[in-house]
């Protein structure tokens, strides 16, 4: 298919966000685990983790958020072509959570959905909606919707890692004259072997992990998209007087494995602005600008990870020297991170839900949003999305926005579980992880209505889910539905 063409301003156009009703608070987890007072709240910047237990699984929280999608949205199951997973949650390896989604479609007779998982860590969710996108700009395309799902339960070991847990799902429904347009062909991907993190262990949810290395490789790849992204966009904004630098876009969202990597990571992009700039090339205003980063300017960019003696300080100064730029550009997008913890997979797009929680829908249309996706073996990109760029797509806008505030008034309606019980919750679902002939033994009284849950698991590990009724949508939401 030729540009000319291509389906016009493809990209999202509702969203559906699902994360637990039950969260642990991370100041009492620090008492409870005996750490310094203020490691996981001040030193990695989370307030509270949600998590779930046995009743709950991959598939329920997939099913729970795109039910909820179709829903809310008054989507005819018909009309969908295409649904792609992003997931690290796996339960039946050859079987992918797509077939298990198969079952919301019965009803209508649509059988006829391409699309199955895709996995690589954190990456996944992206990965999906690529294809999904690839999808719609290509000959396979019959005109349909697509949906993107992305969902994760993330589990660690008693240890270091367990307080950068958390859970949650994402659903996105994807086509053409969206609100929110992806952007083409700026894209910037780095891809490497490495063992930063993994699951070898087919009988534990837990990962292998070194945490260290992970934040590198993280910092790595950083480095590379956002120079490969920058790139793209030159290439494509040949009329700039000068090499595009952070200030050439409105707002950045990254991968939230806690919420103090995203404030280095936009440090960081600092740092690449000043080192981008050639020699005897800087004006005052840039000399003030980066004044605290100037005298690492010598240096190899590669080198201020790395470097024993420097690159904790380094890191600091560009945390400084970015700090009010940081307020407005990214700070906003860390809402659901803070309160809900790393989601894996959607954790980056709880980035774009909180944006369009925090800021003002006048402020935001027709700015860039740039993201970076991580997923640790590793896979990465740096690409961007447009905030209605066309005034038609302004009513779409308008009731994603109207959505997402329901998000952020659930996340004040959860349940507090005690760190003690949460400690036993997760030994319970290391017990019974992948037991045949299961009966989950949790309450679902914590559930919110329109939520999936387990009900059983057999002999044969066929597992068999119930949805808590959903109560009907207030008027307003009701009305809200009518755009599509
Ligand atoms: C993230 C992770 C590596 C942290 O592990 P850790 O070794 O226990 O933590 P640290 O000792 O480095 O402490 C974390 C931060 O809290 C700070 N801190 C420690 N105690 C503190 C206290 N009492 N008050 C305030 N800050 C404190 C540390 O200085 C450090 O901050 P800094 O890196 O800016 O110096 C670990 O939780 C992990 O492996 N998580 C999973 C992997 C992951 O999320 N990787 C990210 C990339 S995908």
């Amino acid at each position: 298919m030729s540009a000319e063409r291509w389906p016009e301003n493809v990209g999202i156009l509702a969203m559906e966000v699902y994360f637990p009703s039950t969260f642990v608070s991370q100041d009492r987890l620090e008492r409870h685990d005996g750490v310094g007072q203020g490691k996981y709240t001040i030193g990695l910047g989370q307030k509270k983790m949600s998590f779930c237990d046995d009743q709950e699984d991959i598939y329920s929280f997939c099913l729970t958020v795109v039910k909820g999608l179709l829903e809310k949205n008054r989507i005819d199951p018909r009309d969908i072509g295409r649904l792609e997973v992003g997931t690290e949650t796996i339960i039946d390896k050859s079987k992918s959570i797509k077939t298990v989604l198969m079952q919301l479609f019965e009803k209508s007779g649509n059988s006829n959905i391409e699309g199955i998982d895709t996995t690589n860590a954190c990456y996944g969710g992206t990965a999906a909606l690529f294809n999904a996108l690839n999808w719609i700009e290509s000959s396979a395309w019959d005109g349909r919707y697509a949906i993107v799902v992305m969902g994760d339960i993330a589990i660690y070991a008693e240890g270091n890692a367990r307080c950068t847990g958390g859970a949650g799902a994402i659903a996105f429904l994807v086509g053409k004259d969206a609100p929110l347009v992806i952007d083409r062909g700026l894209r910037g991907t780095h891809m490497q072997h490495c063992y930063d993190f993994y699951k070898p262990n087919m009988v534990s949810e837990y990962p292998v992990v070194d945490g260290k290395l992970s934040i590198q490789c993280y910092f790595t790849a950083l480095d590379k998209c956002y120079q490969l992204y920058k790139n793209s966009f030159r290439r494509q904004h040949k009329d700039l007087q000068c090499d595009p630098n952070m200030e050439s876009f409105n707002y950045f969202i990254f991968h939230t494995p806690f919420c103090k990597i995203v404030q280095k990571s936009f440090g960081r992009l600092m740092l690449h602005d000043l080192f981008s700039l050639k020699d005897g090339e800087l004006t005052e205003e840039q000399k003030s600008k980066y004044s605290s980063l100037l005298e690492y300017r010598e240096m190899k960019l590669e080198d201020t990870l790395t470097d024993q003696k420097s690159s904790k300080e380094i890191e600091k100064c560009a945390v400084e020297c970015s700090k009010e730029l940081f307020k407005k550009m990214t700070k906003p997008s860390l809402l659901l991170a803070e309160n809900t913890g790393n989601m894996y997979t959607p954790s980056l797009y709880s980035g774009l839900a909180s944006i369009l929680i925090n800021i003002d829908e006048e402020e935001l249309v027709k700015k860039r949003i740039v993201l970076f996706s991580y997923g640790s073996g590793l896979a990465s990109t740096m690409f961007s999305l447009k905030v209605c760029p066309e005034e038609y797509l302004r009513p779409k806008l308008t009731r994603i926005i109207y959505q997402m505030q329901a998000v952020k008034s659930r996340l004040n309606e959860r349940t507090e579980i005690e760190p003690e019980d949460f400690v036993k919750i997760l030994k319970r679902r290391e017990e019974i992880h992948h037991l045949p002939n299961y009966t989950p033994a949790a309450t679902t009284d914590y559930l919110w209505p329109g939520t999936y849950y387990l009900t059983s698991v057999d002999k044969e590990f066929r597992r068999s889910y119930s949805r808590k009724p959903r109560i009907k949508l207030s008027e307003s939401l009701e009305k809200s539905c009518e755009f599509l």
